[in-house]
């Protein structure tokens, strides 16, 4: 059973600066919820309990939302604005919260590895703050279930333009059976021409904790950082890895396009919302044209 997940937010967010120069990227809204609350919520529904996030200095509004707030929730109280103060409440009752710093961001690998004493001896989730998923089945759920069928670690992946390829770790795959891949290495960011295929890794992770051991030993790879996709080329030879090609939509919100294409489909999916962009859009069209 997978309890605890991971969630990396010490990251800079250089792509969305500066609208990260202060605020913490996983603290920049989507429509009217923090991206962090969609990540934590995708980890709830997958039947995760304890939430680890990694946090930096710069990072204290996290923490903030996941507490209690407790004059707000007086002022809701007393106003009787009881849908709002039971919304407000939730945030903090939806999992058992736990942070830990990263002094210096070192890489995605290091941030994991700063998790290590908080997750313990067994297997766990990692779920990225820059990816979201949209669908039917929770992205964490998909990988929860093929690691209790395989007892494996497993990554999500999903199929990418072969220009895209320089900008996600990408996997060397063997076929397992219909979505499913046996891993035989992974390439962080490689060239075209390079790219042992077109699956790249999205960012949700089962991972067994001798990943831990495989961190503490890997150097500096690509850009200097030590990277998660390095120790994860090695767990391929050691106790095996999986891919999943996982069901739904997945938005990249730590980049511009990604960050606007996942507003919409959010604000798509409030009918109020809904009616009133697409008579928005008409008028625009109408009055810029489409070109
Ligand atoms: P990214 O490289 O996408 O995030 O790391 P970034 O560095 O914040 O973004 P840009 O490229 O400068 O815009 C993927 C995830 O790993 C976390 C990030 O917070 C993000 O969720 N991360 C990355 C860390 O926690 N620590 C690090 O040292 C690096």
């Amino acid at each position: 059973m997978i309890r605890k997940a991971v969630i990396p937010a010490a990251g800079l967010g250089t792509r969305l600066l500066p609208a990260t120069k202060v605020i913490p990227k996983e603290m920049v809204p989507i429509v009217d919820k923090p991206t962090i609350q969609y990540i934590v919520e995708e980890a709830v529904a997958s039947g995760i309990e304890e939430i680890i996030i990694v946090t930096s200095r710069s990072k204290r509004a996290i923490e903030d939302h996941f507490d209690a707030s407790v004059e707000l929730e007086d002022v809701l109280e007393r106003k009787g604005s009881l849908a709002q103060l039971d919304q407000i409440r939730s945030i903090s009752r939806m999992a058992h919260f736990h942070y830990v710093r990263q002094a210096r961001p070192l890489g995605l690998g290091h941030a994991v590895l700063c998790a290590r004493r908080l997750v313990g001896d067994e297997p766990f989730a990692v779920l990225l703050g820059d990816d979201v998923f949209v669908g039917k089945t929770p992205c964490l759920q998909q990988l929860i279930q093929v690691h209790e069928e395989t007892g494996r670690s497993v990554v999500a992946v999903q199929e990418v333009e072969e220009t895209e390829v320089s900008r996600y770790g990408v996997i060397r795959p063997l076929p397992i059976r219909e979505r499913l891949w046996d891993v035989e290495s992974l390439v962080e960011k490689p060239q075209v021409a390079e790219a042992p295929s077109n699956l790249a890794v999205a960012g949700r992770y089962v991972l067994t904790p001798d990943v831990f051991d495989i961190l503490e030993c890997v150097g500096p790879g690509r850009g200097g950082e030590i990277q998660l996709t390095d120790a994860l080329s090695l767990l391929c030879q050691r106790s095996g890895l999986v891919a999943l090609e996982f069901e739904g939509k997945r938005y990249d919100v730590g980049d511009k396009r990604g960050y606007v294409r996942a507003t919409l489909e959010f604000a798509l999916q409030d009918e109020v919302v809904r009616s009133d962009i697409f008579a928005f859009l008409e008028r625009y069209y109408a009055r810029e044209g489409t070109a």
